[in-house]
């Protein structure tokens, strides 16, 4: 991927988050060791000040910033481009990115969902609810999807997806612990892809390139 700065350079890599940050501090990890030279998380911002995810990234000496209008294109752009953003990641993000926002990042916005989408998707269905209504369900596979971002929630093409299983004796602390491990290895492996320009978003509307999945990847998924 074509950086702000210079072609080779890392991508300046900007998150969104609405709560804790385990998320952001997988990416964190993630992007100060192995990919280092792919990306950089250089900017991290909230629709809530007080959310965790900021003090994470403020203890990791990220720059970090306040939507006062999450709704606003203009505000979120121009918080996006004070920050020189290449790659643009919503890690446990809630409210809807605007459409001025997706149009100017298309291809370079990626969302982490903690079901296998298109199912247990859509707006309102964030956090506990989408492991009760699994539960409730009674479905033996769920999983974690990560995907570029449109205008609606949960609905943009598919990067990647893993799955999780259910297990019998499962509540949703359990259910949702055991997804988030998978978050937090899927997530970071995706926006290394699309900083590194793996993976795109084709004119097509479809997804291409591959996922270089590491092979411990496999058993992380078990018990
Ligand atoms: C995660 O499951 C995320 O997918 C969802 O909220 C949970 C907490 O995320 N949106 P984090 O710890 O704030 O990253």
């Amino acid at each position: 991927m074509t950086t702000s700065t210079t072609p080779h350079s890392p991508a300046r890599i900007s998150v969104l988050a609405s709560g804790g940050g385990s998320n952001l501090h997988a990416l964190i990890d993630h992007f100060a060791g192995a990919a280092a030279s792919v990306g950089v998380i250089t900017f991290v911002a909230s629709d809530s000040e007080s959310a965790g995810a900021l003090d994470r990234a403020r203890a990791a000496g990220i720059a970090t910033g306040v939507l006062d209008a999450p709704l606003d294109s203009d505000a979120v752009l121009s918080l996006l481009d004070t920050a020189k953003t290449d790659v643009l990641v919503l890690a446990g993000y809630l409210k809807l990115v605007p459409a001025g926002v997706v149009l100017a990042f298309r291809g370079r916005i990626l969302n982490v969902h903690p079901a296998l989408l298109p199912s247990f998707g859509g707006p309102g269905m964030y956090g506990r609810r989408i492991h009760e209504a699994v539960l409730a369900h009674g479905v033996t596979l769920t999983g974690v999807t990560v995907h570029f971002v449109d205008e609606h929630f949960d609905r943009g093409p598919i990067i990647a997806q893993w799955p999780v299983p259910v297990l019998p004796g499962d509540d949703v602390a359990l259910l949702a612990a055991r997804v988030l491990r998978a978050e937090h290895r899927l997530l970071p492996l995706c926006v290394a892809a699309v900083a590194s320009g793996a993976i795109v978003l084709g004119e097509d509307g479809r997804v291409h390139g591959h996922l270089d999945f590491p092979a411990d990847v496999a058993q992380f998924f078990s018990r």
